[in-house]
């Protein structure tokens, strides 16, 4: 028996793939995909676990940035995660494919009648991205001072907290409406599909075969090799 028909044994034995799903601004596009890929999936009546029809992938719902959380201890083998919240994290996941959707901007964002000449010494941002932002400043060696908050970023140059933001822009209407501009985008975003690397070992074959129907009718994707990192 080859190795990967024993994988195939083990996979079936061990039931379905554990997948985490992302809440939030991700969350549509997860389940519009593997709709389109006859393996629809609904958590229903406010349940967190639930499996798509043809019983093959188990969804877990979990909070955008807990999500590596539950990749990385291998609660679900495999989850869908933006660059961003991917740095966050810390953690080394396999990086198996990226995601024509989602994708952002990081980005350094004031007040539009923020003077720059007017900034002294070290730089004091606000952020949910507190790694990413104090490790892009401090690779420029800018000294800087970095606030954490959990959300509506937006509000710290309007009220005083902080005269910069670091912050995802999308569409940039949070920044319009609030008279904020952006500064300089520090880095682009991507979503991918990730995978526990011990996960992916032991079950590569299911684990690829999912990333073929995932990945069908797409064009702009390389046939190999299967693993981005
Ligand atoms: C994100 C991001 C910005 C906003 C950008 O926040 O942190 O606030 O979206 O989107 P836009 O450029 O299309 O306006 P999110 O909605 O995730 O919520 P949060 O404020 O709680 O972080």
């Amino acid at each position: 028996m080859s190795n990967e028909s024993s994988t195939e044994t083990t996979v079936q034995r061990s039931g379905p793939l554990t997948f985490a799903v992302p809440k939030g601004r991700l969350h549509d596009d997860v389940r519009a995909l593997f709709a389109e890929r006859n393996m629809p999936f609904e958590f229903e009546n406010r349940k967190l676990v639930t499996d798509d029809q043809t019983g093959s992938v188990r969804f877990m719902l979990v909070k955008n940035s807990d999500l590596p959380v539950y990749v990385h201890h291998g609660i679900a083998g495999l989850g869908v995660c933006g660059d961003d919240v991917l740095y966050e994290s810390g953690f080394d996941f396999v990086r198996l494919l990226t995601f024509p959707f989602g994708g952002t901007r990081m980005c350094l964002a004031a007040r539009r009648d923020h003077d720059p000449s007017r900034d002294r010494g070290r730089l004091t941002v606000a952020t949910k991205f507190t790694r990413f932002a104090r490790d892009f400043f401090h690779n420029r060696g800018i000294p800087v001072e970095v606030i954490k908050l959990g959300g509506s970023v937006e509000l710290a140059p309007v009220l005083g907290l902080a005269p910069y933001i670091v912050d995802l822009v999308e569409t940039g209407s949070t920044l319009v409406a609030n008279d904020l501009a952006v500064t300089e985008e520090l880095t682009q975003i991507s979503v991918h599909l990730i995978a526990n690397p011990a996960y992916y070992k032991f079950h590569y074959a299911a684990v690829n075969r999912l990333v073929d129907t995932l990945r069908e009718e797409r064009t702009n994707h390389p046939t190999s090799p299967r693993s981005e990192t």
